[in-house]
């Protein structure tokens, strides 16, 4: 059995086949409709917990469908109504559920948990978001850039905005797909040190640009995500906004990347905050793609991690 905590402590060869996995589950699904069961049915007579410690609507959905159209059953636990909210380890918790389900998938804030969860569990553990880091959303932009563009190796992908866990998931996977990444942002929100060593000791360092017109030159993937993540103080909304307003993307600043450049947002967005709706809906956006590829590359993932 495998985890899936997060994409630089995944294989490099792993990673690679979780996203030709997806790409070719998604080929073969091709018009049928979204309820009907694959061919095959891997997770059958699996059981799978999904819990979640924050609000979801794409994580949620994808995970329990793609666990359907598998062949298996899911549990949707919401943290604060288990005994995990009110004091039992995670330790325990994490005894207690493997004795019950096959696979564990869980959102939470502190990276702790997640690790605690996954050294506790005899069961695979998948992480669904924390404070820290996003990987199957990385999972799901990297098979959408692939299938629009082709190999994600060696092309300029530009992240505008708060260096946030989503922003730290494409430094892990900077390192691993090969791409080259370039941070613009205010100092006061650069992303953590530790994801910027990481990229560079793989050999693929990050460049930081504070200008985010010169930043986007040349990108063929422009990057961004909410200016406030839910564990984020709403207090810090209104500074928030004041530090970032100059990093919006907007139609102006797309036209200074290349002509095919692509853009991404994992939503949920604040439309017209971090990215305008006229690039949100315009053409270089495939920002829907993205949520629809995150149920295939889970469903792949969700396979690496059982063995199937
Ligand atoms: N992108 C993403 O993880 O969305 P949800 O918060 O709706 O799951
Ligand atoms: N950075 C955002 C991503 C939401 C999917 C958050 O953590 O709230």
């Amino acid at each position: 059995m495998n985890h899936f905590l997060d994409i630089h402590k995944t294989d490099q060869a792993d990673l690679r086949r979780i996203i030709d996995t997806g790409i070719a589950m998604k080929q073969a699904r091709n018009g049928r409709p979204k309820g009907t069961p694959d061919d095959d049915q891997p997770l059958a007579g699996h059981m799978v917990a999904l819990i979640f410690e924050k609000p979801s609507t794409r994580t949620r959905v994808s995970f329990d469908v793609g666990v359907r159209q598998m062949g298996g059953q899911t549990m949707v636990l919401s943290g604060s109504e288990m005994q995990l909210g009110h004091g039992e380890t995670i330790a325990d918790t994490a005894r207690v559920l493997s004795r019950y389900v096959d696979l564990i998938m869980i959102r939470t804030f502190e990276e702790q948990t997640l690790l605690d969860m996954a050294e506790h569990a005899t069961v695979p553990v998948i992480n669904g978001l924390t404070n820290r880091t996003h990987p199957c959303q990385i999972m799901a932009d990297v098979m959408t850039f692939e299938e629009h563009r082709g190999p994600i190796a060696g092309r300029k992908v530009v992240w505008s905005g708060d260096g946030n866990n989503v922003f730290a998931s494409f430094a892990h996977a900077a390192g691993q797909f090969g791409f080259d990444l370039t941070f613009t942002g205010p100092p006061t929100l650069d992303p953590e040190r530790e994801w910027l060593d990481y990229a560079a000791d793989k050999g693929h360092p990050i460049t930081i640009e504070r200008n985010p017109d010169r930043a986007v030159e040349g990108a063929d993937l422009v990057v961004t995500d909410t200016w406030v993540s839910m564990h984020d103080p709403q207090s810090a909304r209104e500074r928030r906004h004041n530090q970032l307003r100059g990093y919006q993307v907007n139609e102006a600043l797309m036209a200074k990347a290349k002509d095919d450049s692509l853009f991404m947002h994992c939503l949920p967005a604040h439309r017209d905050d971090e990215a305008t709706s006229e690039v949100m809906d315009g053409p270089h956006s495939v920002i829907f793609d993205e949520a629809e590829n995150r149920l295939h590359a889970q469903k792949a993932i969700m396979r690496y991690c059982l063995g199937i």
